[in-house]
């Protein structure tokens, strides 16, 4: 059985207070809501990392991630935090190659293979973020253009290895814009990423893979997405933000 994920993305919003608000209210609700059979992953800016995993305490289906690390493993590379570090803070996830790492820092497949090894080698589990722009999309080629970000930056790994990743497939033109992908749109790529997996691993693999979907995924549109069988989960930025939002989206499985 697949992990279902419910993946928050705060992105470079929140203060002390409102993270731990935030992060005190997801524990509470998660728990009188019963939410045991989907996996929650926080991913705050870095300073709240150490806090957030205080208050998610013994709560054994919530999780902390980071939003991104460096791709070396210590050392004089001021500004940059690296994934033993992370590790070391009781870190569990860490978000890979989100669209906005690759665009405004000029993240390439291949920085993004290393960051992905880094953060396995500390024991960390990457979500690795794919997805085309809205160009490519509508010259019809995006199947082929998301499966080469995975060839690229993933199958280099070993089956133990990959089999440690999570995907997030985030459409650019969706991320943030309100647009959503349909869930046919959604089923269609998670399907066809699925299946370059067990092209490259065997089926085994593939099938143990979680594929979340991204972008302006909200309340109102999560259920038909979550019931796509290849949408595992989802990777939410903006409705990460909202307690009930977020909790509602987990609910929608
Ligand atoms: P969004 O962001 O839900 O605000 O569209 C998703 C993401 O960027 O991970």
């Amino acid at each position: 059985m697949r992990k279902k994920i419910i993946a928050g993305n705060w992105k470079m919003n929140m203060t002390y207070e409102e993270g731990q608000k935030l992060t005190s209210e997801i524990v509470q609700m998660a728990k009188d809501e019963n939410l045991d059979g989907v996996t929650l992953v926080l991913n705050p800016p870095f300073p709240h990392l150490y806090v957030v995993k205080k208050l998610i305490g013994e709560a054994s289906n919530i999780f902390v991630g980071a939003q991104n690390c460096s791709d070396k493993e210590s050392g004089a590379y001021t500004g940059e935090v690296s994934a033993p570090i992370l590790a070391s803070f009781g870190v569990d996830y860490v978000i890979i190659g989100h669209s906005e790492r690759r665009e405004y820092f000029k993240e390439s497949n291949e920085l993004l293979a290393t960051k992905v090894k880094q953060a396995l080698a500390a024991g960390l589990k990457p979500i690795f973020c794919c997805g085309e722009s809205l160009d490519i999309r509508e010259a019809g080629t995006h199947e082929p253009n998301v499966k080469y970000q995975l060839t690229d930056s993933l199958f280099d790994l070993s089956a133990e290895e990959i089999s440690q990743v999570v995907i997030a497939y985030e459409p650019i033109w969706a991320i943030g814009t309100g647009k959503t992908a349909t869930a046919e749109q959604a089923q269609e790529m998670h399907s066809a990423l699925r299946r370059h997996i067990a092209s490259k691993y065997g089926k085994e693999v593939a099938d143990s893979i979680s594929i979340l979907y991204g972008g302006s995924m909200k309340p109102s549109n999560a259920a038909e997405l979550l019931s796509k069988p290849d949408v595992d989960g989802g990777l939410i930025g903006g409705a990460s933000l909202k307690s009930r939002d977020f909790i509602d989206i987990a609910k929608s499985y």
